[in-house]
């Protein structure tokens, strides 16, 4: 048995409930962890809302931990107990002192990496790696717009653009969000309560916009966004912190030959030699320095429920992570 956070039904942070739950013997290909740290991510508040429905109840969120590998199934062959690992996968079961996880999603972590810094940073920092190299490569030169610049994913998103030659733009809410973005790579924080970011963005780049758009935020920014894009750019909409965007006629897009990408992490790290090749990308750039992990705040497990009101919230910057 182990400790978990389950819900019994979709619906707000009062609903997660501390229970003990039985922990399965591990399968073919499947690997029992028990958790370090455990990542809070966007995603997790979806699961929670029903927003993006989990298969049965009681449910377990979470897709991201790191922890040590206690045992193993039948078929696991590159991992032993005692690995000290990190993985960001579904199926959700995280927030749990101990779980199952399938091995081909595990990643070894370096000794030079925590296991809170590991647990802060795999979900996150694989995906400011696929957005920036796979799904709207940039080029030195290039001027981006990153939304929720001081968030978890826009922290990195804007150190990693910085150091690949790019001129960055980000959205924040507050002016202590903007400074913080600023310290990361960000050259023109906009604080979008006080001004209109599309106008802004127009502003900063002679009229033209920016070729590559990161958009985290959804609904609220969707049409800003299409409008701070240059000719021929690409609007990467890869969440929807403020809730979905309505249907759209494609037709719009034809006013500028913009494309428009809804990209999934796991659909990128789902072959291991993919995940190998995100994941080993995101260690060489943490481990060299280039992308800082910030301490992240941290949380006791069983006090999950206050890490989505602070995440909610919009009171939080850089990422979260549960302590079991
Ligand atoms: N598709 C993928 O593969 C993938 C993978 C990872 C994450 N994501 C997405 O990336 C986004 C960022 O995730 P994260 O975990 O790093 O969160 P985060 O950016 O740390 O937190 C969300 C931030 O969004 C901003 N925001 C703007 N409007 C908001 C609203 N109505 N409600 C709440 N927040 C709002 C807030 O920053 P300000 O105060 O500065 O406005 C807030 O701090 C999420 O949409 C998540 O789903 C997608």
């Amino acid at each position: 048995m182990t400790h978990a956070i389950r819900i019994h039904a979709p619906g707000g942070p009062e609903g997660f409930v501390w229970e003990q739950v039985e922990v399965p013997a591990p399968g073919d290909g499947q690997a029992v962890i028990r958790h370090t740290a455990i990542g809070v991510n966007y995603i997790d508040v979806y699961h929670r809302t029903g927003l993006y429905p989990l298969p049965a109840m009681p449910a377990i969120i979470g897709m991201e931990g790191a922890g040590v590998v206690e045992a193993v199934g039948p078929g696991v062959t590159d991992l032993a107990p005692g690995d000290r690992v990190a993985y960001a996968c579904p199926p959700t079961g995280a927030y749990a002192e101990r779980r199952v996880v399938p091995a081909a999603q595990m990643v070894k972590i370096p000794a030079g990496i925590s296991d809170t810094t590991a647990a802060a940073m795999m979900l996150k920092g694989m995906t400011a790696q696929y957005l920036l190299k796979d799904t709207a490569p940039v080029r030195a030169g290039d001027t981006v717009l990153v939304h929720a610049a001081a968030g978890g994913v826009g922290l990195l998103l804007c150190q990693w653009a910085k150091h690949l030659g790019c001129t960055v733009i980000g959205t924040v809410g507050s002016d202590d969000k903007a400074a913080l973005a600023r310290a990361h790579g960000c050259d023109h924080p906009i604080v979008y309560t006080r001004e209109n970011f599309a106008a802004r963005v127009k502003e900063l780049t002679g009229g033209k916009g920016a070729r590559v758009i990161y958009d985290g935020i959804g609904r609220d920014t969707f049409d800003g966004s299409l409008e701070a894009l240059s000719m021929c750019g690409r609007l990467v909409c890869y969440g929807q912190a403020s809730g979905p965007i309505a249907p759209i006629n494609l037709s719009i897009l034809s006013a500028k030959s913009a494309s428009i990408s809804r990209p999934v992490l796991f659909h990128y790290t789902a072959a291991r030699p993919d995940l190998l090749r995100i994941a080993g990308d995101l260690i060489d750039v943490v481990s060299k320095g280039i992308v800082k992990i910030e301490t992240p705040r941290e949380y006791a497990l069983k006090d999950a429920a206050q890490a989505h009101r602070d995440l909610e919230g919009r009171r939080t910057t850089g990422s979260l992570v549960l302590m079991p």
